[in-house]
């Protein structure tokens, strides 16, 4: 028997309730759809698909067409509308906007980050220089995290994220602010997570690390899944497409 994938998504609907701005809506006049007080948005409308082991799964989709939405369900952050998500253990996700608190140090980010991926303190404590090591931000280990640049916060929570490398990672762009060096890092170990026979899904606008990192891509329009295959099609596609099926 085939092993089971590590990621199953089944027929998801996801569907927002908004509140709407009234007065927008009248002084926008016929720019804002009938003036409802709460209008639905249907972010995703009934994805299917399957990760198995040892693949990188790529998402690309232009802006608003229910990537990060997906992900959030799949990491079990939000509850979808119907369908289900079934995965093989627990994901790590990793997003634009890692839970990394501004106003402590990077060292107690480390521990903060650690803990909550369920690592005992002791552990997190012994564990902080070489994660502060790998993300390259030691020497601001002590600097308040409002003090990095974007990409030393997007090392650092990709430091933190992949650690004890998990069986599912998810990544919203996560790799967008980093330099060469961390693409290439990051490149390293989402490959070292697939071939311990766990699943990466990556969304990201930079075709170029879709074509990095992934060994198929979904492409999501309009909270559809437009196209799903091999990685230089399905990007060649979403490119001349310019991002319409
Ligand atoms: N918390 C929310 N409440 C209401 N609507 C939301 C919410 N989050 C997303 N949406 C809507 O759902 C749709 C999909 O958004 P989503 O963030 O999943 O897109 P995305 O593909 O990640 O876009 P981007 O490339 O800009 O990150 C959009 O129409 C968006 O306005
Ligand atoms: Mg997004």
């Amino acid at each position: 028997m085939a092993e089971a994938p590590a990621v199953v998504v089944e027929d998801i609907v996801m569907q927002y309730r908004v509140r709407e701005d009234r007065t927008a809506g009248r002084r926008l006049g016929g720019l804002l759809p009938g003036g409802r007080p709460v209008s639905r948005i249907d972010a995703l409308r009934g994805v299917s698909l399957e990760v198995p082991r040892g693949q990188r799964l790529g998402i690309v989709g232009r802006n608003g067409s229910g990537k990060s939405t997906l992900m959030s369900i799949i990491a079990g952050l939000r509850q979808p509308t119907s369908g289900r998500v079934l995965v093989s253990d627990y994901p790590v996700m990793l997003g634009v906007s890692a839970v990394l608190n501004r106003d402590l140090s990077g060292y107690q980010n480390v521990l903060l980050g650690c803990t909550a991926l369920g690592m005992r303190r002791e552990e997190a404590r012994r564990r902080a220089p070489e994660i502060l090591g790998y993300a390259g931000v030691s020497a601001s280990a002590g600097r308040p995290m409002r003090t990095y640049s974007s990409g030393m916060r997007a090392r650092l929570g990709f430091a933190i994220a992949t650690v004890v490398e998990p069986e599912i990672l998810l990544v919203d762009e996560a790799l967008a602010t980093g330099d060469a060096e961390f693409r290439r890092r990051g490149r390293e170990r989402v490959k070292s997570i697939a071939d311990r026979a766990g699943a990466v899904v990556l969304v990201s606008h930079t075709m170029r690390d879709v074509r990095d990192n992934c060994d198929r891509v979904v492409w999501l329009d309009d909270g559809r899944v437009v196209m799903d295959g091999p990685v230089d099609e399905v990007t060649a596609a979403y490119e001349a497409g310019d991002g319409r099926p």
